[in-house]
């Protein structure tokens, strides 16, 4: 008996008050983009590439058993890696292929691009969330370029097979959903064609530009207001490189809501990817009142990076969302939510229905937690709007359960519950293990009491 409710007592997260008041510096993991992309991209070159502060999370090494079973050879010790890259289209084919992209998109729909010449049908499969999503959003031009599919249960969804060809064709693709992932998907496509691959794509977090021109993989931008439109032409090969990955901007998203809504309270994140194409969270919370900084600013390979540094803020404001802000801040939207929660008026997002084709259906989910706490909403399939209550008071428990095993639901909850009254028992505890495993243990540092 004692051992099955301990059991069950560790599937949830109980928070009974509010987190104290804290003036804490901290460091989040490795940047879940960078570290996926370092990771293909490195078996594709030819040699040893090296990488430290890898994030050591299940989607990322989710991405290192793929490469693995494609016959890279993969070293790992902590968070330092090392990858022996076979060169482009270095892969070996074996018949009867599974790979598993468990929970992510990012890595599911990137290797398949890496997959366009595969001799024999390779399986992707992945957990039940992935098991939802559309992937027609890259078979279409994947297969403009030759690639055949095969679906084992539900057209467009996971788990599906892909079956490469021999003679590829250059392609002209349309990526308008602001998806970085469709748009990486199809620059790793464009590694494997003999000619030029054209990319008109609304502007989306642009880490795989700034990693092929650093790797000297012939890359064109001309930037427009709207799109980007990138020409790719494939290098003779790619050099092994060495990287060290920054702190994740959307793994210290929680923590700089945490430390807004947290009265008389400072946090200090050392050294953050602040990507401009990445940081709509902090341009987004600054207009609603946030007192957010950078400190330190450098650039790396490309990146920019920085420590960032927050103080609560008393006076938070609603925000009529700017939809050009809503690509660079994707991911962050969940955590946005409680901001305006707190604010004073009615906050509105629109055009985010991207926000419904993630791990869970974000957008619906969000709005359901703010309901379950007593905020008003009105919901659409593409836009929210958020009666800010900056007195809220709850006095209820609040469950949170059945939501996908979604990563950012979970730690979105947890921020919530540490940061207003009431009771939050949140399930699925260890759903943080996909982007960022060591959550729970940088909230104990900042109050090693709280949880
Ligand atoms: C990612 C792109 C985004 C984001 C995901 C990571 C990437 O997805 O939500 O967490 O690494 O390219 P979309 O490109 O589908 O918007």
């Amino acid at each position: 008996m004692t051992h099955l409710s301990l059991i069950n007592m560790s599937k949830f997260l109980l928070i009974k008050k509010k987190i104290s008041v804290f003036n804490k510096r901290i460091s989040v993991s490795g940047d879940k983009s960078l570290s996926i992309r370092w990771v293909l991209l490195a078996s594709q070159a030819v040699g040893k590439s090296k990488c430290h502060n890898l994030l050591m999370s299940e989607d990322v090494i989710a991405a290192l058993e793929s490469i693995r079973k494609l016959g890279i050879k993969v070293k790992l010790q902590n968070n330092y890696c090392e990858i022996y890259g076979n060169g482009i289209n270095g892969f070996k084919y074996k018949k009867n292929l599974i790979i598993n992209a468990k929970n992510s998109g990012t890595l599911g729909r990137l290797i398949l691009g890496l997959l366009i010449k595969s001799p024999h049908k390779i399986k992707i499969i992945g957990d039940k969330s992935l098991s939802k999503r559309d992937f027609s959003r890259i078979t279409v031009p994947l297969k403009k370029f030759g690639a055949n599919f095969f679906y084992h249960k539900k057209k467009n969804k996971l788990p599906l097979s892909i079956l490469g060809s021999k003679f590829l064709k250059d392609i002209n693709y349309l990526e308008n959903k602001g998806s970085a992932q469709c748009k990486s998907c199809i620059m790793l496509a464009a590694l494997n064609t003999s000619g030029t691959t054209s990319i008109k794509a609304v502007k989306s977090r642009n880490h795989s530009e700034l990693i092929f021109r650093y790797l000297k993989i012939p890359i064109k931008i001309k930037k427009t207001e709207k799109y980007d439109l990138i020409r790719i032409k494939p290098p003779k090969k790619i050099k092994p490189f060495n990287y060290r990955i920054p702190g994740d901007i959307s793994s210290s998203a929680f923590f700089m809501v945490l430390t807004i809504l947290t009265q008389n309270s400072k946090l200090l994140i050392k050294d953050v990817n602040i990507n401009p194409s990445r940081t709509g969270v902090i341009k987004i919370l600054k207009k609603m009142g946030a007192k957010i900084s950078f400190k330190n600013q450098r650039k790396y390979k490309g990146e920019k990076i920085s420590d960032i540094f927050i103080k609560s803020s008393k006076n938070l404001k609603a925000i009529n969302c700017p939809s050009k802000l809503n690509s660079s801040a994707i991911d962050e939207f969940l955590i946005i939510f409680l901001v305006a929660a707190r604010a004073k008026g009615i906050s509105y997002f629109k055009n985010i229905s991207e926000l419904n084709q993630k791990e869970s259906p974000r957008l619906i989910w969000g709005s359901k937690i703010l309901n379950m706490m007593g905020i008003k909403t009105v919901l659409t399939n593409d836009s929210i709007k958020i009666y800010g209550q900056p007195n809220l008071v709850i006095n209820k428990t609040i469950t949170i359960k059945n939501y996908l095993k979604d990563h950012r639901i979970f730690m979105m909850s947890t921020i919530a519950g540490l940061t207003n009254n009431g009771i939050f028992k949140i399930y699925d505890k260890d759903s943080i293990n996909s982007s960022f495993p060591s959550f729970l243990k940088i909230i104990k540092k900042i109050d090693n009491k709280i949880i």
